[in-house]
């Protein structure tokens, strides 16, 4: 395969793009570098060993699109390319639309052009809104509680209407839970650009020195601790989980839509998450209780078994991998990519 990255500067791009190199796949990056940086696309290389062909541009650029699709002679894309901020979303939708839907349809049309017709998208467990049971299957109703969450959901549908269109297209919708975690060599990992909206990368901050303590936002939630729980899954299992769903698109001789959950199937809570964490780096880590977020939910973790049944795929490491890793890439680099 030779894929577009969109956005493959990014956490979960860049772990992928090493991921597809390293079994024998051929990526190209394009990404307009609004929430990356070109630094970690040299850090791919080194740890691949191989070039890794990186376009500066924007989705919303069809001109753009069109050319990297012809001149990489490339057959098919993996979609990254997004804002991802909850809180950010509420305060900017039109940003938020403009990106994550619009920018959809321009590459969709640039394919379209090109005669590219296998794309996996980035979607997010956030389209199940509050859970009405648990675990969460793909058949679980969606709904969105902010426009971040919708823009998601309105590409959802917008693929499948492009999928009852046409029979050129397959499509496969990937809908991540809570990606944490970082490559084990420690040069790559989770680089927000201002102050982590997610409790990973906070958490880690904090270890390392640049926050004062964490929040624990919420402690009287219907779980086993008060704290919310979630699906955390390691980056890498994420990563590889793209690699079988393109292996499959190769493969796939006629029109397809596929959604499928990357998850563990276990739910962590705040609080051991945390504690994992202090395990993970040897110190105590302070926090406070704090009121809840408004939009958070109490409990959100997957039932992975489509993933297993279509992609031969499940998550492979724990918790405490993943903060250790989380923990080595963060020790290194207290600056991200910026030091
Ligand atoms: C996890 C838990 C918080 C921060 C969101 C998006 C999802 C995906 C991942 C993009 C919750 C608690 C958090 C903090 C805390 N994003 N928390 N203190 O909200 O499950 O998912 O990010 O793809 O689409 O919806 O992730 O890491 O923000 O929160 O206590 O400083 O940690 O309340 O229970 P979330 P999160």
């Amino acid at each position: 395969m030779k894929t577009l990255l969109t956005g493959g500067a990014g956490y979960i791009g860049t772990h992928t793009a090493i991921e597809l190199l390293q079994h024998g796949h051929d990526v190209v990056i394009f990404d307009n570098f609004s929430n990356s940086h070109l630094e970690a696309v040299r850090r791919v290389e080194t740890i691949t060993g191989q070039h890794v062909p990186t376009i500066q541009g924007d989705v919303r650029d069809q001109y753009a699109l069109t050319d990297a699709l012809t001149q990489h002679g490339i057959d098919s894309v993996v979609h990254f390319a997004g804002k991802k901020a909850v809180g950010e979303s509420v305060s900017q939708p039109i940003d938020y639309f403009d990106n994550n839907v619009n920018g959809t349809l321009v590459l969709l049309r640039a394919m379209q052009a090109c005669k590219v017709f296998k794309l996996v998208f980035s979607s997010s467990a956030t389209v199940y809104g509050t859970p009405s049971y648990l675990p969460l299957d793909e058949r679980h109703p969606t709904s969105s509680t902010n426009p971040y969450g919708r823009s998601k959901l309105m590409v959802e549908e917008i693929l499948a209407d492009v999928h009852h269109s046409s029979s050129n297209w397959a499509l496969t919708v990937l809908r991540y839970f809570n990606p944490i975690g970082a490559h084990p060599s420690g040069c790559i990992g989770e680089d927000p650009a201002d102050i982590p909206n997610n409790l990973l990368p906070y958490i880690a901050q904090v270890a390392v020195g640049r926050r004062e303590h964490i929040q624990v936002l919420g402690n009287d939630y219907d779980t086993p601790d008060g704290t919310g729980v979630r699906d955390y899954l390691h980056v890498v299992d994420l990563a590889r989980g793209h690699v079988k769903a393109l292996e499959r698109l190769q493969h796939l001789t006629g029109p397809e839509l596929q959604t499928i959950n990357l998850g563990t199937g276990q739910g962590h809570s705040v609080l051991e998450v945390i504690r994992a964490f202090e395990q993970a780096c040897g110190k105590s880590l302070p926090y406070i209780m704090a009121p809840r977020r408004p939009g958070d939910i109490a409990s959100c973790y997957a039932n992975p078994a489509r993933a297993q049944e279509l992609l031969g795929w499940t998550a492979e490491y724990d918790l405490a991998t993943m903060c250790a890793d989380a923990w080595r890439w963060q020790s290194a680099n207290p600056k991200g990519y910026r030091g």
